[in-house]
């Protein structure tokens, strides 16, 4: 039995494994996935143990995406790119980097709903690591004009400084946000306002800022966040953050697989754990 596992700092709340292990189930693959809440003190330990022959490798999330960068052998672009890794890959020892947030912020965005940002002003909000995804991700799809606003405004120079690479990136002041929110054709929120839980029923943007096309949130609990009610409300497409987190999934699963990853499959297993 191969093993694949998810390094969090909490593993009370994730639709990871629900969604792994049906898609191994699907493939008839001998392979179990597991979550594991680590201390940050406990992360070298439990990143060795990836190197065993037995182990296909990782998901990472929230708090130990960056730091487990140090601790891999190589990275990808994207994981270079963002400095993020949410997806580490065992290959016969050596352990690789992956950010497969990026690749599945687009495939949501492109494939459920069925938009393409090349050419178009968009407007970003947040400056943590899935933004930095997001932000990769837009840029190198060809958008016209990306800014981005954050609550603390450091951390979005930070980013647009990382990402100058790959292309500009306009950090907004508050004084600047509701004018270009209302001029950009896409508006994404990749901050935590409006998280189950956390923020729920509060909205990142004031009432009357919206965009001219659509609104993606990738909160995906609860599934309709106020900003996103708002948005359909104004008759505004809108995506929530399920899609990304399927493809994140199974873009990881075919890095450790080399199968194609059962998409439905893992889209219902995740939707089955979100209701439960
Ligand atoms: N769908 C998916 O697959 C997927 C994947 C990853 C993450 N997510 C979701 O994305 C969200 C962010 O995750 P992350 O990993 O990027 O977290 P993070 O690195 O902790 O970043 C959190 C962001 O939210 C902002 N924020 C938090 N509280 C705020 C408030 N009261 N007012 C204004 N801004 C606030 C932070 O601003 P400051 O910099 O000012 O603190 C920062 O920009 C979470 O809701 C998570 O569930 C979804």
């Amino acid at each position: 039995m191969k093993r694949a596992f998810l390094l969090a700092g909490s593993a009370s709340y994730t639709l990871s494994p629900a969604m792994h292990n049906a898609a191994f189930r699907a493939l008839g693959a001998r392979a179990h996935y597991e979550a594991l809440a680590l201390a940050a003190a406990e992360l070298p330990e439990a990143v060795a143990r990836l190197r065993d022959p037995g182990c296909l490798g990782a998901n990472v999330t929230i708090p130990h995406k960056l730091a487990v960068v140090p601790l891999l052998d190589t990275l990808s672009e994207a994981a270079r790119a963002t400095g993020a890794v949410n997806t580490i890959v065992n290959r016969g020892g050596a352990l690789e980097g992956h950010n497969t947030d990026a690749a599945g912020f687009m495939r949501a965005l492109k494939e459920d709903g069925g938009y393409d940002p090349a050419g178009q002003e968009v407007v970003l909000l947040g400056a943590g690591g899935s933004a930095r995804a997001v932000a990769y991700a837009l840029l190198r799809s060809g958008v016209a004009r990306l800014a981005v606003y954050n609550r603390t405004l450091e951390r979005a120079h930070a980013l647009a400084r990382a990402l100058g690479p790959y292309g500009e990136l306009e950090v907004l002041s508050p004084a600047q946000l509701k004018g270009r929110v209302r001029s950009a054709a896409l508006l994404v929120n990749t901050t935590s306002v409006g998280l189950s839980g956390v923020q729920e029923g509060a909205s990142p943007l004031p009432e009357d800022a919206l965009p001219r096309a659509m609104v993606c949130d990738i909160i995906y609990r609860p599934p309709q966040t106020t900003l996103l009610k708002r948005a359909s409300a104004a008759g505004l497409a809108v995506q929530n953050g399920l899609p990304m987190l399927v493809y994140q999934g199974a873009e990881a699963l075919t890095l450790w697989t080399g199968l194609p990853a059962p998409v439905a499959v893992m889209r219902a297993a995740a939707e089955a754990a979100l209701a439960a």
